[in-house]
């Protein structure tokens, strides 16, 4: 994709960024409206979420946001996830999802983040980077459909192995599992 940008989403993307996700995510209507709540709660981190633009019009879309990990201790800190990835399906298989995961990993970096964790395809994302996350002590609770290999992490460079336990979702990621 020549034309190809990645930037912050601002607030008149959010109508675009909407109709993505609702178009990537067809039967899980529940996806967009996370988005939505995510952006009105605590937990959105501005500059996080990022949009793909080409042809003059937003065609892909991913937000890192905050959530919690407890250790065994029931110390909890904030830490990142990234949910939700979408493309445009009529733009599907050309970079644009790969791009978006990577641009969004770099900001992480960039700000010193220790890691970013997520569930997905081990296949798609283990290409970007992302390692098996129970190997390096971070528990995800997945859904019963997914595969234990889909609990995943980026180990960024302010990575520390002291960062370990439990991911906690706030209610907005959580509900996508209700
Ligand atoms: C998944 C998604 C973001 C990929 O975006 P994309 O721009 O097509 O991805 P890229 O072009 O960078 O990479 C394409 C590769 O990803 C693979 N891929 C696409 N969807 C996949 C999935 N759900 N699981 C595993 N691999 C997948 C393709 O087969 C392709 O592999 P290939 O290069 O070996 O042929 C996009 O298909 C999408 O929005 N899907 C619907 C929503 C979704 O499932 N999001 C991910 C949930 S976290």
């Amino acid at each position: 994709m020549d034309d190809l940008v990645i930037d912050a989403e601002l607030p008149a993307d959010h109508a675009a960024v909407d109709e993505v996700v609702r178009r990537a995510f067809a039967k899980e209507p529940k996806v967009a409206d996370m988005v939505a709540a995510i952006r009105v709660s605590p937990r959105y981190r501005a500059g996080f979420a990022l949009v793909a633009r080409a042809d003059d019009r937003v065609v892909g879309y991913v937000m890192l946001s905050g959530t919690d990990l407890v250790d065994d201790a029931g110390n909890r800190r904030e830490i990142l996830t990234l949910t939700p990835l979408a493309v445009a399906p009529e733009y599907e298989g050309r970079g644009i999802g790969s791009a978006l995961v990577r641009a969004a990993v770099e900001e992480a970096d960039r700000r010193g983040e220790p890691l970013v964790v997520l569930e997905g395809s081990p296949r798609f994302y283990g290409r970007l980077g992302f390692t098996f996350a129970p190997a390096h002590g971070i528990a995800l609770e997945l859904p019963d459909w997914a595969p234990p290999e889909a609990a995943q992490v980026y180990l960024l460079s302010g990575y520390d192995p002291l960062v370990r336990g439990r991911v906690e979702y706030p209610p907005e990621i959580a509900a996508l599992a209700g």
